[in-house]
């Protein structure tokens, strides 16, 4: 997730990048560029880190023109580095592209592309697309755009200039946002509306295959076949604030609301297109590594081991592969049997947890191979490890892990898949299975975050609760450890999450009249022993609100005080929508108490020390 902007008008459009690039900043910050057409042609200055840099060498390599376009990069397609950033150019350095999305098939254009002559200086999938439209251009920067963009497969919105046409900047749109401002002898791009607010707030929002050409005086809107369409303007009454959450009160919601986005861009490319099998590229073993793994230690904190407590079960249940699952902080002193076939996979959404760090620097000196599930590319944990499976859920803002988590849920189905197949476990019938549900999978959030107002009147009820409890067996039970903590750590109510079964060991002393207890009944194998346990702590007073798959609440409902439905999945992809209703509540309940939902009191995003 990147963030772009574009000018066209009479301003120095290097004050209306940067200003727009700072709004945008949140959207990634690994490095930052902007390209304007000056006296001496399409000059671009980029660097690596935050937009801070870029300001620091624009102060010594001034740049001035009045069209120009910048971008604020999230990396997804090689590390963060100043050759990396954004815009890229074509080898004439005529054509300067910024690009938000991924470029599926960029290999094989490129390997085309450069059996063609062409020379490319980075690694990117963006760097691609400047000389594929450089490739096209015949006279015209319109007609080039919608002929390159034919040829590429994925998500893109993209700025685009030419040094063959300096009063045209264009601007195209598939599978991720972009926004046209409208302004007096003056137009605007951004990735997003807060990066043109201060100058306008009237705009067009491009659909998929909408493309916009902006001069100076005005914006000619066509499809990307060049057929001409009008559009309604757009008048924003936001403020700035709001804007960057994109209409949501808080980044938590924003970020529960884009899960089904984060979904789609992890599974993307990683599917094989008739959908019967799974495509790693990015895990550099060989098959005969891959079979000769006999064990696998799941290493990560908080979140990202809730993660990791599910991957265990997918990948046991898929790959027959025993794994073990730790806490980071513990890891390393418990003296791990870590031998030469030992796979160690540390999960972390940043990339940057010390203790996490510290158990893949352990687990390498024992010779291990290391496999990181990570968002964050170029982070510490993806830089050190042998493999690196990257969640393209885009940054996270919010304290309490939503969209990462979920993401992470993703990369270890399509994990669990792979080494299955690769080790000959998995029929590619079962694979299609598996992969035609996980497809279904966004929809399905969709249509639980279309009900998350049911939850506010729950919610609201916990909120007075000092005490809850959290119960579901098998996957259930790795769910509701995540539910229990996010609860915890946004609403401050303390909570615990037990196996539904072992309650009656000791912990049943705790339910006493009215205490709340969630209820996770999904796994449909594990229902009525689930039921048992929840008619155990109904006799005790608690008030049960219960999860259930659709088709199951009525029968669920005898036993639970209130019932909520999930759409039905495979059972080993439940937690990818159970977690849903209860991220939602966790949320509600922190609003009904007053809290800082996205800062939380006493939580930092990283937690770099050990
Ligand atoms: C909770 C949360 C934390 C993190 C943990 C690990 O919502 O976000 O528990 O999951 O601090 O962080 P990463 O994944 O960055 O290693």
């Amino acid at each position: 997730m990147c963030g772009i902007v574009g000018y066209i008008g009479n301003r120095d459009s290097k004050e209306v990048l940067i200003e727009g690039l700072k709004k945008l900043e949140y959207r990634g910050y690994d490095s930052a560029g902007i390209a304007v057409f000056t006296d001496n042609g399409l000059e671009i200055r980029k660097s690596k880190g935050r937009l801070a840099m870029l300001e620091d060498k624009l102060k010594n390599e001034p740049i001035a023109g009045s069209v120009g376009i910048g971008h604020t990069r999230w990396a997804t397609h090689g590390k963060p580095s100043d050759v990396n950033s954004h815009p890229h150019t074509d080898n004439s350095s005529k054509f300067s592209v910024v690009h938000n999305g991924i470029v599926e098939n960029y290999l094989d254009l490129k390997e085309e592309l450069s059996a063609k002559g062409h020379i490319f200086v980075s690694e990117t999938d963006t760097e691609v697309i400047s000389h594929l439209i450089a490739d096209e251009y015949h006279g015209d920067i319109v007609t080039a755009v919608q002929r390159a963009v034919k040829r590429m497969r994925g998500a893109y919105a993209l700025g685009v200039l030419t040094e063959y046409e300096p009063t045209k900047l264009v601007a195209v749109r598939f599978a991720s946002p972009l926004v046209i401002g409208i302004g007096e002898n003056e137009n605007f791009i951004g990735s997003d509306i807060p990066a043109i607010l201060e100058y306008t707030r009237n705009v067009y929002i491009l659909n998929d295959g909408e493309m916009a050409v902006l001069t100076r005086s005005g914006v000619e809107l066509m499809t990307t076949n060049g057929d001409i369409i009008s559009k309604e303007i757009f008048h924003v009454d936001w403020d700035l604030v709001t804007a960057e959450k994109a209409g949501f009160e808080h980044f938590m919601l924003k970020e529960i609301h884009e899960q089904p986005k984060a979904y789609r861009d992890t599974m993307m490319g990683r599917i094989s297109e008739d959908g019967k099998s799974v495509v790693l590229k990015e895990i550099g073993m060989s098959n005969e590594q891959l079979r000769g793994i006999s064990r696998i230690h799941i290493v990560a904190c908080g979140t990202a081991f809730h993660a990791g407590l599910v991957g265990k079960t997918v990948i046991e249940s898929l790959a027959r592969i025993p794994v073990e699952t730790d806490v980071a902080s513990e890891y390393r002193y418990r003296s791990p049997i870590i031998t030469p076939d030992t796979l160690v996979i540390v999960v972390s959404q940043s990339g940057e947890t010390a203790d996490t760090l510290a158990a893949l620097r352990e687990a390498k000196r024992n010779g291990a191979r290391v496999l990181a599930i990570t968002n964050v590319v170029g982070s510490s944990v993806a830089r050190e490890a042998d493999d690196v499976i990257t969640t393209w859920a885009g940054p996270e803002i919010a304290v309490a892990s939503t969209k990462a988590y979920t993401s992470q849920l993703i990369a270890f189905y399509l994990l669990g898949l792979y080494l299955a197949q690769e080790r000959g476990m998995a029929q590619a019938q079962q694979v299609e299975e598996i992969v035609a549900a996980m497809h279904k999978l966004p929809e399905q959030v969709e249509s639980i975050l279309e009900q998350a107002e049911l939850f506010k009147t729950v919610a609201e009820a916990m909120s007075k609760h000092d005490n809850l409890f959290f119960i579901g067996r098998g996957l259930d039970f790795a769910v509701a450890q995540e539910g229990s903590l996010k609860l915890k750590e946004i609403s401050y109510i303390h909570s615990e999450a037990y196996a539904a079964g072992e309650l009656k060991h000791g912990t049943l002393a705790l339910i006493e009249d009215g205490i709340p207890v969630i209820a996770l009944v999904t796994q449909e194998d594990l229902y009525e022993k689930t039921l048992s346990n929840i008619k155990e702590v109904k006799a005790r007073g608690a008030h049960v609100l219960g999860i259930a798959n659709a088709g199951y609440e009525g029968e669920v409902l005898k036993s639970v005080d209130e019932v909520f439905s999930i759409p039905r999945t495979l059972p080993l992809l439940t937690p990818a929508l159970s977690v849903v209703p209860l991220q939602i509540l966790s949320y509600h309940a922190s609003l009904a108490r007053g809290n800082d939902v996205d800062k939380p009191r006493n939580l930092a995003k990283s937690v770099t020390v050990e």
